[in-house]
């Protein structure tokens, strides 16, 4: 497999579950602790390696490109004033090897077709996708494990998390052979199904290495739950074309889509990292 050098945010939902917060801001600047939801993402994209940024944005997304752009007169102020760790904090948000290229969705259609409206800037290349919503706390970043695992099995890596079958209607979930470790070689995916529909518990959250063929199947794909383009449909598709494995990560994930993962990210962060709560 060719080497992953990009990485797809998608950022254009509406974020409703988050209204009001969200009516004027994007769900992924919310912050946990001191740090936008996106930025946790990026970081973890970079430490896998990435090197360009793909953002399919909205509109009221703009603070997004804002947050990674420079802001000379907030760096001119903090070094005026010798406030070093702030100046160091604000400048370290994008490495200078790292690139950033925005496009825009413009109808939010679904994950799937926010994925498309990357497809002329990715090319023929494999690439990450990261969920921003998704913040994933581990030793070693995600989606580098992802990535290694994309390399190990030449083929496309979806991220799975065993969850309560109670909850199958809030992911993709998967079937499949396992391969060893703690992957399993995907046979059937189905979007957001009943608990008695479920294939399995295993579900994906929102980690992917994916391959450029995705993009046919995404093209091919109409409206599947929530009148949306689904990114399962599509993955369901390329099963027919290429391998696509799942692999559990080693790590803790908190669904900041959601207020009660979204506190609790906040309460165990701030804890863990940041002294915050005894
Ligand atoms: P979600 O379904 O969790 O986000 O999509 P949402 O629709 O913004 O949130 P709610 O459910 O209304 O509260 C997961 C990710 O996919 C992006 C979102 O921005 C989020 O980061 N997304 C979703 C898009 O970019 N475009 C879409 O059409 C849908």
């Amino acid at each position: 497999m060719k080497p992953i050098r990009k990485a797809v945010f998608p950022v254009a939902g509406l974020g409703t579950r988050f209204l009001p917060a969200t009516k004027a801001m994007p769900k992924e600047m919310l912050p946990i602790v001191d740090k936008p939801l996106v930025q946790y993402a990026v970081e973890e994209a970079v430490a896998a390696g990435i090197t360009e940024l793909i953002f399919v944005t909205g509109r009221n997304k703009r603070s997004i490109e804002d947050h990674f752009d420079r802001l000379p007169e907030l760096e001119a102020e903090l070094q005026a004033k010798n406030k070093q760790a702030l100046l160091e904090a604000v400048n370290s948000i994008i490495p200078s090897t790292v690139t950033c290229i925005y496009t825009r969705q413009a109808v939010p259609m679904g994950l799937g077709h926010a994925v498309l409206c990357a497809a002329p800037i990715v090319g023929n290349e494999p690439f990450a996708v990261l969920l921003a919503d998704d913040l994933i706390d581990s030793d070693v970043p995600a989606t580098r494990q992802l990535v290694e695992a994309a390399h190990r099995h030449d083929g496309s890596v979806l991220a799975l998390q065993n969850i309560e079958r109670e909850h199958s209607s809030r992911y993709g979930i998967v079937a499949g052979k396992v391969t060893g470790g703690s992957c399993m070689q995907i046979e059937a995916i189905v979007e957001k199904p009943a608990p008695a529909d479920a294939p399995s518990t295993q579900a994906v959250v929102g980690r992917y290495v994916l391959e450029p063929e995705i993009f046919d199947c995404l093209r091919a794909t109409p409206r599947g739950v929530a009148g949306e383009i689904q990114l399962t449909d599509g993955i369901a598709r390329l099963l027919h074309q290429r391998k696509v494995y799942g692999c559990e990560y080693a790590g803790t994930r908190y669904d900041c889509g959601s207020k009660e993962g979204f506190f609790r990210a906040t309460v165990e962060l701030g804890r863990k990292y940041h002294g915050l709560i005894a």
